[in-house]
């Protein structure tokens, strides 16, 4: 129900449907603004045929996406969002770095979600290979503190989805000019700022909503279970990344979405 708009979603028996008390009590209703779904004809639970069948779900849902983006309900709200995406890339030298495979694909169509809901969007983006369009708002990181910074600054926001695939690591014994193959040395590694963990326990500038994402290979639904509990994120969303077809690049996605009520 929204601005007191109350919807029916009728289910019954043919005779019980078309019978003139059901009639002039849903004309009533109807005439006090009650919207109403269905419903539909065909075979009904109780074996016979005729109108009174509950539309199907999908219908339903069809119907209240309408509904609400009609009444633009999300956009009159003037939420604000930042999502984070893509891969970071941790400089070795000037030349090299540490990376992943992220395409920022998934960022990027959450944060194109976002704004056709009327949702303010910020994209803070590692370095993809995608063409974004000028409506969006987004900025370009290369590293992960970068990305923190942006995230940072960009607060605050009622929701923040953390759907970049930071690298853990950067290089603390960064060089300045390009390494020589003789001057070859063991790269020293150092804890990267955990971007959604910062975001999970602000003290003040907590969005309202914090949505993290697991890349896992194995044990998903543990895994991410362990993972929402130490992110303090509100929801995670867990990917096989060890599928080739739902996993880094593919066009397609298959994820279980854990609650913080698990
Ligand atoms: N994340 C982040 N900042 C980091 C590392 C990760 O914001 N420095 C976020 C990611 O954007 C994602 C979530 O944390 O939403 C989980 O990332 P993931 O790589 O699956 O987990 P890690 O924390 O890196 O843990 P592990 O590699 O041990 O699985």
């Amino acid at each position: 129900a929204s601005d007191k708009k109350i919807i029916l979603v009728p289910a019954m028996n043919v005779r019980m449907w078309t019978h003139q008390a059901t009639k002039e009590n849903i004309s009533k209703l109807l005439s006090y603004g009650y919207l109403c779904v269905g419903p539909e004809i065909g075979e009904m639970a109780c074996g016979e045929y005729g109108e009174g069948k509950m539309s199907e779900p999908i219908k339903i849902i069809e119907f209240l996406n309408n509904f609400f983006s009609e009444q633009k309900i999300i956009s009159k709200s003037k939420l604000k969002a930042i999502v984070t995406s893509g891969p970071t890339k941790e400089y070795i030298d000037p030349t090299r770095y540490i990376s992943n495979d992220s395409s920022g694909k998934q960022g990027y169509e959450i944060a194109k979600s976002l704004i056709r809901y009327g949702i303010e969007t910020t994209l803070i983006s590692g370095p993809t290979n995608l063409s974004y369009p000028k409506n969006l708002k987004l900025i370009k990181v290369q590293t992960a503190e970068e990305m923190y910074e942006e995230t940072k600054k960009n607060l605050p926001v009622d929701i923040a989805v953390c759907a970049a695939a930071v690298c853990d690591f950067k290089i603390s014994n960064y060089q300045k000019n390009k390494i020589k193959k003789e001057d070859i040395a063991n790269l020293e590694l150092e804890k990267n700022k955990d971007i959604l963990n910062f975001l999970s326990t602000h003290n003040s500038l907590r969005p309202r909503l914090v949505i993290g994402f697991a890349a896992e290979t194995n044990n998903i639904i543990k895994n991410a279970e362990e993972k929402i509990s130490r992110k303090h994120c509100d929801w995670l969303i867990a990917n096989d990344v060890s599928k080739p077809e739902i996993g880094f690049n593919s066009d397609f996605n298959e994820v279980t979405i854990i609650y913080k009520d698990k």
